[in-house]
């Protein structure tokens, strides 16, 4: 069972009403439940302990980089995969070990460069000739050597969003396998410079298996290749990208469940089963990273309804959080399960749950059957943990929500909302 239910028509979080929260902390309100992050984490690792395979488990910190979150998988052994100096500074401060943090993304500054070497991480994952030219100047100025590791483009289709996707030829990301062999050459004479790695990351919220087969088996031959040309590959990093559900998260007869398009979903031991068994052959150590994963469904954005309103058309349910607090519906029209905290017999209705940002996109959902809501009503937005406060923003002036975590009886603020007086102006 997830760790957030229904139990006698009440919404939970652990041991916790969620409409108790709500009252006590106020609305929006992201909550999180502790259990739910480490046994997302504990899945994820068990098949690798398992496998007896060495590996890095590094957690995309952008999923959600609350500063407990971070401790917390910090003290699971969890390494970071970071993507900006500004993530470099909170896996540090947050407990990261400098031997398990790796820089992904393709536009790192050369202050950044600099701040990562002084700060001898372990991997920098590169995304193209010109960057590494630039880490391998910055090294040799400061008398470092830089481990890298290669992102190949493996023009493999995550079948996901395409706004998430980032195998395909035509997205930014990774260097052209057509280049991908004298990158390697030519990057392997660079002064201070030591290629450690292959990595590749197709894509967010796989929901299959085959994609990751696909991409391994991809690496697996194109390491043949490199080391025929004299670079030895240790580490190969896949990245992350396991999918979690988002419709009929929960279910009970007061709320309607929805068509999913997607039948079956792979468990997160299914997709590190499947890479591992390709990997035995390989002799490699393994590097992963995944973000949604960990925090996706440990996570949900409570909210009140201000106002119901009938237009010609629709009936809106107008509620205090809106896109400034959860981009992701208004960004990828995506789904998230609205869940009101007291469940009632109230019959269906079809509405748009909209927040009060000036936005005609700023909605959580859209035509969706859930039953009568009224002004003062509590609901939840569900599996929000991740890409939910990391990608909020103070539009239209809004502060940013509370966040609190949950751990059996025990909650803590573990982050207080925003106050006018920090907005920057
Ligand atoms: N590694 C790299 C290099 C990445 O770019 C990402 C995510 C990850 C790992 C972690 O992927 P995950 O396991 O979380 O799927 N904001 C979007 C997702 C963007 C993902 C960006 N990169 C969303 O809300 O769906």
């Amino acid at each position: 069972m997830n760790h957030f239910y229904i139990k006698d028509n009440n919404l939970y979080a652990e041991n916790f009403l969620v409409e108790d929260l709500a009252k006590e902390f106020g609305t929006p309100l992201y909550i999180y439940s502790k259990n739910q992050i480490l046994r997302n984490y504990r899945e994820i690792s068990q098949p690798l302990v398992n496998s007896k395979l060495d590996y890095i488990n590094c957690y995309a910190i952008k999923a959600n980089s609350n500063p407990e979150i971070l401790r917390l998988l910090a003290e699971e052994g969890a390494g970071a995969e970071i993507s900006s100096g500004g993530e470099l500074y909170l896996a540090l401060k947050f407990g990261y070990l400098r031997n398990k943090i790796t820089f992904t993304g393709v536009g790192k500054t050369d202050a950044e460069i600099e701040y990562a070497l002084k700060e001898n991480i372990f991997n920098f994952t590169v995304e193209s000739l010109q960057e590494i030219q630039v880490i391998s100047e910055i090294a040799h100025r400061l008398g470092i050597i830089a481990r890298i590791s290669i992102r190949v483009n493996p023009d493999i289709d995550a079948k996901t969003h395409p706004y998430i996707t980032t195998g395909m030829k035509e997205n930014k990301f990774g260097i052209d396998s057509r280049d991908i062999i004298e990158v390697f050459r030519s990057s392997s004479k660079m002064p201070n410079i030591d290629i450690i790695g292959i990595h590749s990351h197709i894509g967010s919220q796989i929901t299959e298996v085959q994609p990751y087969i696909d991409s391994v088996t991809y690496l697996g031959g194109l390491i043949e290749k490199i080391e025929k040309i004299g670079v030895n590959i240790r580490y190969l990093n896949f990245g992350g990208g396991f999918g979690v559900k988002y419709k009929n998260v929960l279910s009970h007869r007061y709320i309607s469940s929805e068509e999913d398009e997607i039948v079956q979903y792979a468990s997160l031991g299914e997709h590190i089963e499947s890479v591992i068994k390709l990997l035995s052959g390989f002799n490699k150590k393994l590097i992963i990273e995944p973000g949604r994963s960990l925090a996706a469904n440990a996570g949900i954005l409570a909210g009140k309804v201000l106002y119901t309103k009938q237009g010609e058309m629709k009936k809106f349910i107008i509620t205090d959080t809106g896109m400034n607090d959860l981009m992701r519906p208004c960004l990828y029209q995506a789904y998230h399960q609205v869940v009101p905290t007291v469940l009632k017999d109230t019959g269906y209705e079809t509405v748009d749950v909209v927040g009060p940002v000036c936005e005609t996109s700023d909605f959580l959902a859209s035509h969706r059957s859930l039953q009568k809501l009224e002004r003062g009503d509590y609901f939840a937005i569900m599996t929000t943990g991740a890409y939910g406060y990391s990608l909020s923003s103070n539009y239209n002036a809004r502060l940013r929500p509370a966040e609190v975590l949950v751990d059996g009886d025990k909650h803590y603020l573990i982050r207080e909302r925003e106050k006018v007086e920090e907005l920057h102006y």
